[in-house]
């Protein structure tokens, strides 16, 4: 995939946008239910992703291959589906001892993606 570096920012903007109207629903409501799923779709969604949407940028060797956009793929997949299944579980309590083992095997899809973004940092970020 090219512009790795804008799929990312882009793809955390969007994650912004949610994170931020959640924000103002839980302000307009004062029903804070939900609060650990707007901080992590924006610092998990929106910051990380920014941030390694920068990094890309800074250091564009980082992006050659395909290694890059497989990254991409399983920050933006795991996330996404981690926080739709964090929206039931905070949502119904109930639903957390089947949910919750499988949120947390997706997000350790996340952390693969995260050890491969510091592999491509440390083998290519070198200028
Ligand atoms: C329109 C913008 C935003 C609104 C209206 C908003 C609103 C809120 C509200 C109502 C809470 C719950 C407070 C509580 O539980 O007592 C909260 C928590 C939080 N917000 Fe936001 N927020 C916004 C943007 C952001 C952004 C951009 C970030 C991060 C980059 C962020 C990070 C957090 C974090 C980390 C918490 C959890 C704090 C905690 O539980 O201790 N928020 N926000
Ligand atoms: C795989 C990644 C992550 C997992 C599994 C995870 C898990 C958790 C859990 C279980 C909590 C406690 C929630 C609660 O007590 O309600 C928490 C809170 C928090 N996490 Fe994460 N986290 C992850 C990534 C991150 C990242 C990357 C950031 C910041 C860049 C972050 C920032 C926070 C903050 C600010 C809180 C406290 C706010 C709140 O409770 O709403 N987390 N996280």
């Amino acid at each position: 995939m090219k512009n790795i570096d804008r799929m990312f920012v882009f793809t955390g903007l969007v994650f912004l946008l949610i994170g931020m109207s959640l924000g103002l629903k839980m302000s307009m409501t004062q029903n804070f239910a939900l609060h650990g799923l707007h901080a992590h779709l924006n610092l998990l969604g929106f910051v990380v992703m920014t941030l390694f949407g920068l990094c890309y940028r800074s250091w564009p060797k980082m992006q050659d291959g395909k290694l890059a956009t497989v990254h991409y793929l399983l920050h933006t997949v795991t996330v996404g589906a981690a926080m739709i299944m964090l929206y039931f579980v905070l949502s119904n309590m109930d639903l957390a001892p089947k949910l919750g083992p499988v949120m947390d095997m997706t997000l350790i899809g996340t952390l693969a993606g995260v050890i491969l973004f510091g592999y491509l940092f440390f083998t290519r970020a070198r200028d």
